[in-house]
C-alpha cells in the first residue's frame, strides 16, 4: 500500500511540474530573429535612403491593415507566417522606433531588401543593411536586452531563440548577373563564384553561432531562373533561364554540404537547411496542384510576364492574389509563402535537413 501511495504522489507532483513548466514556457515564449534580404525584410528599408523598398501600394493590399509596410508581399511574408506557427507576434524591424522595452523580448528583424552574402551585392541600392551590419545590430540588440533584463537572462533569450536567415539570391541577380561582364563574373567562373559565396556564408553562420544563436533555419534561394523577372529578361520560349537555374542548383548543393559541415564542426544540429529551391520548383512545375492559375506571370507588374520593372500603383494588378504564385517579379505571394512555411514545419528530409521545424520545436520543448 505504501508503495502505491508514494507512486501516486510522484505522478501528482510530476504532473504539477509539467503544468508549471508549460506555463513558464508560455510566459517566456521563444524569441525569433530574422536576418537576410527582401524575402524576409519586414520594413527596415522604410527607414533608409534606398530604392529597394515596398512601402507604397499596392504592396500590402492583403495585409491585415491593408497598408504597405515594407514587406515584399501582397500580405504576410515568411517571418510573419513562422511567427503565426510558433504563436508569437511577428518581430518588428530593428530600425522601427516601436521596437523598445518589452517588445524587444519578442525578437527583432534585421533583414534588409537588396543585400547579399557579399558586401558588394546590391551596391545600386546604396544605403541598405548589409550582412555584417545586421550582425552588428544583433550585438547592439543584445546589449539593449541586457540593460532591460540582465546579461544572463539576455543570453538565455538568445540561446533559446529561433533564428531565420535567408540570403544569397541577390548575390546572383544583383551582383554576378546584374550586368553582362560584371566585376564578379570577370573574376570568377560560376562554380568558383558559388564556392566563394558558400565560404563567405559559412563565416556568417559561424558568427551567428558565436553571437549565441543555437537554432538557425537557413534557407536557400528560390528557383532563380524561373521568377517572372528572369522570364521577361532571358526566356525565349517561356522556359526558365538555364544559366540562373544552373547557378541555383550549384548553390543549393553546396549550401547543404556546408551546413552539414558546420554542424559537425560544432557537434550540434544548430543549423537547419530548408530546401526552398525544391519548394519553389514544386509549385512552379505544377502550379495547378497548389491552386495557382499561373507561376509565370506576376500578379503586379508590367510587360511580358508582368516581369519588367517594379510593382507600383501604375502596374497591372491581378484581382485575385490567391491564383498567383508570384506577387511581383521576384517575390512569392502570401499564398506561396504559406506553402513554403508549411513545408518548413512538416516537410520530409527531402525538404528539411536534418529535420523539420515541428520536430525541432518538439525536441526543444523537452530539453
Ligand atoms: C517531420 O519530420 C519527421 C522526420 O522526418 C517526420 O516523421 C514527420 O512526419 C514530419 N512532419 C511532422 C509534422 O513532424
Amino acid at each position: 500500500m505504501a508503495a502505491i501511495s508514494v507512486c501516486s504522489s510522484y505522478w501528482v507532483i510530476s504532473g504539477l511540474a509539467m503544468v508549471l513548466g508549460a506555463m513558464v514556457h508560455r510566459a517566456d515564449a521563444r524569441a525569433f530573429f530574422v536576418f537576410g534580404d527582401s524575402l524576409v525584410d519586414s520594413g527596415n528599408n522604410n527607414y533608409l535612403a534606398t530604392t529597394a523598398r515596398a512601402d507604397s501600394p499596392p504592396y500590402g493590399i492583403d495585409y491585415p491593415t491593408q497598408q504597405a509596410t515594407g514587406r515584399f508581399s501582397n500580405g504576410l511574408n515568411i517571418p510573419d507566417i513562422i511567427s503565426e506557427h510558433i504563436g508569437s507576434e511577428s518581430p518588428l524591424p530593428y530600425l522601427s522606433p516601436e521596437l523598445r522595452n518589452q517588445r524587444l523580448l519578442v525578437g527583432a528583424n534585421f533583414a534588409s531588401a537588396g543585400i547579399g552574402i557579399l558586401s558588394d551585392t546590391g551596391i545600386q541600392f546604396i544605403n541598405i543593411i548589409r550582412m555584417h551590419s545586421q550582425l552588428e545590430y544583433f550585438q547592439q540588440y543584445q546589449q539593449r536586452v541586457s540593460a532591460l533584463i540582465g546579461a544572463e537572462q539576455a543570453k538565455r533569450l538568445v540561446n533559446q531563440a529561433l533564428v531565420l536567415i535567408t540570403v544569397g539570391g541577390n548575390d546572383f541577380v544583383n551582383n554576378y548577373y546584374l550586368v553582362p561582364y560584371s566585376a564578379r563574373s570577370r573574376q570568377y567562373d560560376l562554380p568558383d563564384y558559388v564556392k566563394f559565396l558558400i565560404s563567405e556564408y559559412r563565416k556568417l553562420l559561424l558568427k551567428l553561432y558565436y553571437l549565441g544563436a543555437r537554432r538557425v533555419l537557413v534557407t536557400g534561394t528560390g528557383a532563380l531562373g524561373c521568377v517572372p523577372a528572369e522570364l521577361a529578361m532571358r526566356s525565349t520560349n517561356g522556359g526558365c533561364s538555364e544559366e540562373l537555374q544552373r547557378a541555383a542548383a550549384l548553390y543549393h548543393a553546396q549550401l547543404e554540404t556546408m551546413i552539414n559541415d558546420v554542424n559537425r564542426k560544432i557537434s550540434s544540429n544548430v543549423f537547419i537547411g530548408a530546401n526552398t529551391h525544391q519548394m519553389h520548383t514544386d509549385f512552379i512545375s505544377n502550379p495547378q496542384a497548389y491552386g495557382f492559375s499561373t507561376s509565370k506571370i506576376a500578379c503586379c507588374g508590367q510587360g511580358p510576364y508582368n516581369g519588367v520593372g517594379l510593382c507600383t500603383i501604375l502596374s497591372d494588378l491581378c484581382p485575385n492574389r490567391e491564383l498567383f504564385a508570384f506577387w511581383d517579379s521576384f517575390h512569392p505571394s502570401e499564398k506561396a509563402n504559406r506553402f513554403i512555411v508549411q513545408q518548413m514545419f512538416t516537410g520530409s528530409t527531402q525538404y528539411m535537413k536534418p529535420m523539420n521545424l515541428s520536430t525541432i520545436l518538439d525536441l526543444d520543448s523537452r530539453s
